[in-house]
């Protein structure tokens, strides 16, 4: 075993570092933050702790030497151009991506995909075996990384290892699908906690470890026979994650925020309405739903710009992937259509956006929207119905969500709505807009509360002691 210059107490392991390398046309290499709300969640935990990062660049080829970015050490895991197909665009996110997301595009299954995803799983492991201290927490993130607790627990039997899954953990009638099930839950089983988002998700994989592996459980804990006799205990039950409520509720109140949020709705041509979608370009996110939704409401005549635009802000995402290539087509032509059908010169229907931006920019859109749409067809969290009410501090605006997000658990003072039914969907997105003022700000005030009392500071509190009790102060399940 490689021996690194400095082992440390925590380490995080993900598919992704925190930030991404960019480089120009002349070669010149710069860092800009990882899409995603996995990052926007661990980044807050992390600059606070003084714990390591292990995760992909996200460029194939050589990794950097560890580097020190906003007060994380982070410490870049190689792919090459064949693992970046095979590991992540292939049985990450063609295979298990929409098999957890309850199958909304076909699952792929392809054993070189397959073999790619256990070699990759296995160099993150050595490499998480290669940094952390005697004793030390390991707390591995995600779908993409599901071998790495067994592996590790293999190469570094004394470390506490945790999984925390960012998605949906499907029903057993998914999940039986998988041709490599077994090494799936085997591998998760290396871990002594696992983290859920949802209490039903917790369930999901209780039942899949009983049913498909045989296995005893008990409440939130799985018994694993060992080779020698020996039994383990891991547990797994729900900890839904967080945002860094304070931090941006911070930024929000900012009067550079407060008047880019007005120069927004000024550049807009100031709509009586202006409605808002934020998602990474993913067909999970429902995004053809909301803007068939919204094209119907203006067919209607109910909707009609310049009294009222809907701006759709969607961060490029998994760009070599068949279903994000058709996505990104069928929205840009709904785009193009509803534009040529209902906008006027210098007021187009849809500001749609195919791009990425920083916090205060995402703030003052925030701030901007009167009614903010997230409408996912299946989501495991979903950080964007969270930084909205965040924003929020005046109390204004108005939040659809969908009944298929974690978020909706919490946040049930929301305009609840079920993406697939259009009818309903037009329906509810009128009552946002169409609401009492005290009906909307009582349901803001009830959702922000909600949010500032689970923050992530508290998720990951409550994650860590659960795994390591000496940790720090107990605050959620189990
Ligand atoms: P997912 O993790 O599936 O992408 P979440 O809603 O949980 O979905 O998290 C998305 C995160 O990415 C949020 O923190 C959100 O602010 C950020 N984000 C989404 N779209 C953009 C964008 N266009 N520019 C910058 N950040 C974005
Ligand atoms: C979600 C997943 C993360 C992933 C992120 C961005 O948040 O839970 O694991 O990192 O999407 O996706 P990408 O494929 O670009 O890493």
């Amino acid at each position: 075993m490689a021996v690194a210059e400095h082992r440390y107490d925590l380490v995080v392991v993900a598919n992704r570092l925190p930030v991404d390398r960019v480089q120009d046309n002349e070669g010149n290499v710069s860092w800009s933050k990882s899409p995603g709300g996995l990052v926007t969640a661990m980044e807050s935990v992390m600059i606070d702790r003084d714990g390591a990062w292990i995760g992909w660049s996200g460029d194939p080829g050589e990794a950097p030497e560890p580097f020190d970015e906003n007060g994380m050490h982070l410490h870049a895991v190689p792919l090459s151009q064949d693992e970046i197909e095979n590991h992540y665009e292939g049985f990450s996110n063609e295979t298990l991506w929409p098999l957890y997301h309850d199958v909304i595009v076909p699952p792929r299954y392809r054993r070189r995909w397959f073999e790619g995803y256990h070699e990759v799983n296995q160099r993150f492991a050595q490499a998480a075996a290669d940094l952390a201290a005697p004793g030390a927490t390991v707390w591995v993130h995600d779908y993409q990384l599901q071998l790495v607790p067994a592996m590790l627990r293999e190469l570094r039997p004394d470390v506490q290892i945790g999984w925390f899954d960012h998605i949906p953990f499907p029903s057993v009638e998914l999940f039986a699908q998988l041709p490599w099930r077994r090494q799936v839950i085997e591998g998760l089983l290396g871990a002594d906690l696992l983290g859920f988002q949802r209490r039903a998700d917790a369930e999901n994989f209780l039942r899949v470890c009983r049913q498909l592996l045989g296995l005893s459980t008990r409440g939130h804990t799985v018994t694993v026979p060992g080779a020698d006799g020996a039994e383990r205990v891991v547990r797994a039950a729900a900890f839904p994650i967080s945002i860094d409520a304070s931090g941006l509720e911070e930024l929000a109140r900012t009067p550079e925020v407060q008047e880019r949020a007005k120069q927004i709705r000024h550049d807009l041509g100031d709509p009586r309405q202006v409605l808002l979608g934020v998602d990474r370009l993913d067909y999970t996110k429902g995004i053809r739903h909301r803007l068939k939704a919204y094209e119907e409401l203006l067919t209607d005549g109910v909707l009609a710009p310049p009294d009222t635009v809907l701006v759709q802000v969607a961060t490029p995402s998994r760009e070599r992937v068949t279903a994000y290539i058709e996505l990104r087509e069928q929205v840009e032509v709904t785009v193009g259509r509803a534009n040529g059908d209902f906008g006027q010169l210098g007021s187009p229907a849809i500001h749609y956006l195919h791009q990425s931006h920083g916090r205060s920019e995402m703030a003052a859109l925030y701030l901007a929207a009167d009614v903010m749409l997230v409408t996912p067809l299946r989501d495991g969290m979903n950080l964007v119905a969270k930084e909205y009410v965040t924003c929020r501090f005046d109390e204004g605006g108005a939040l659809v969500l969908s009944e298929f997000t974690g978020a909706a658990g919490e946040l049930d003072r929301a305009f609840i709505c079920t993406p697939h039914d259009i009818g309903g969907l037009k329906r509810t997105i009128r009552e946002a807009l169409d609401a009492d003022p005290r009906d909307k700000r009582r349901r803001m005030r009830s959702m922000r509360r909600r949010v500032r009392e689970n923050d992530v500071r508290r998720w990951a509190d409550s994650f860590l002691c659960a795994l390591n009790p000496s940790e720090g102060r107990a605050t959620g399940e189990p």
